[in-house]
């Protein structure tokens, strides 16, 4: 049976690459890279230097596929997630016909770590479900971008003994500040952040984590917001994509105990 390995791969640093991940790179047939249009080619650029620095084995291939975009017009937010999906299943099932065979195996390099806020594991799962390739697979750890922020600010990520909140900027409002003390925001297009008014807050912001044009922020939130959003704006012009994420916190360690 065809074999599926879903590869983490850190944010940006081909050194986030585990050993794990090197060894299972170097033991595939094909390595499926995406390309997702000339503003997001220096994302398709890191996958490649991985694959140039790691793999050494000389009788893999490399086939690059487009990944369909996301229609939103005329459709609900979820629908339209759903639509997309199906078409990346319907991509990932000619890949495998086209490029595998009945017992060849190929790896997908997934940013960060494939659990996070990434739909590879339920693409698979689709085309597995569809039935009209039949395969199994196997999914590799990787560095998210949430190790990535609070190790380049030198910060836990929770307080001694309390939950965190992972969230987007679309519902960051719904638990902070109020519900949660800590709160990951991740694809935030919308800078939700600056519409917090709390003097209490912190933030410790990232952008491009792990790459060499890596930018952090840190303070309390009143003092340095318009700062992260004059920053992100310039940031976002020179690159021509952003890909940032922030740690909100109020309270601190113990301040709950007697
Ligand atoms: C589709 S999610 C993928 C997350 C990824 N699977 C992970 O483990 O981090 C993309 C979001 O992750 C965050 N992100 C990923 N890489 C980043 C980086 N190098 N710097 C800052 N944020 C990053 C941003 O919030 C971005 O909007």
């Amino acid at each position: 049976m065809r074999h599926i390995y879903i590869v983490g791969i850190g944010t940006g640093n081909p050194e986030h690459l585990t050993v794990q991940a090197i060894n299972t790179l170097n033991k595939v047939d094909v390595i499926f890279i995406p390309s997702k249009g000339a503003a997001k080619a220096e994302l398709a650029d890191v996958r490649k230097d991985i694959c140039q620095r790691y793999v050494t084995n000389m009788a893999i291939r490399f086939v690059d596929y487009a990944v369909p975009v996301r229609q939103t017009a005329d459709r609900s937010y979820v629908q339209s997630v759903d639509d997309w999906h199906a078409q990346i299943s319907s991509t990932y099932e000619r890949l495998f016909q086209d490029h595998l065979t009945e017992e060849g195996s190929g790896a997908f390099l997934v940013w960060g770590d494939p659990s996070l806020y990434d739909s590879t594991i339920r693409i698979i799962e689709r085309v597995r479900a569809r039935d009209r390739v039949a395969l199994d697979y196997s999914v590799m750890p990787g560095i998210t971008s949430i190790q990535a922020l609070t190790a380049s600010h030198r910060i836990p990520l929770n307080l001694v003994g309390k939950p965190v909140q992972i969230t987007t900027g679309r519902r960051l409002t719904e638990s902070f500040p109020g519900i949660v003390e800590t709160a990951v925001v991740m694809l935030d297009g919308e800078l939700a952040f600056s519409k917090i008014d709390d003097p209490d807050a912190y933030i410790y912001w990232g952008a491009y984590l792990g790459t060499e044009d890596e930018i952090t922020i840190a303070g309390r939130l009143a003092d340095v917001s318009d700062c992260i959003v004059a920053t992100r704006t310039e940031a976002r012009a020179k690159h021509g994509w952003i890909m940032d994420i922030y740690l909100l916190r109020k309270g601190s360690d113990f301040d709950d105990q007697a």
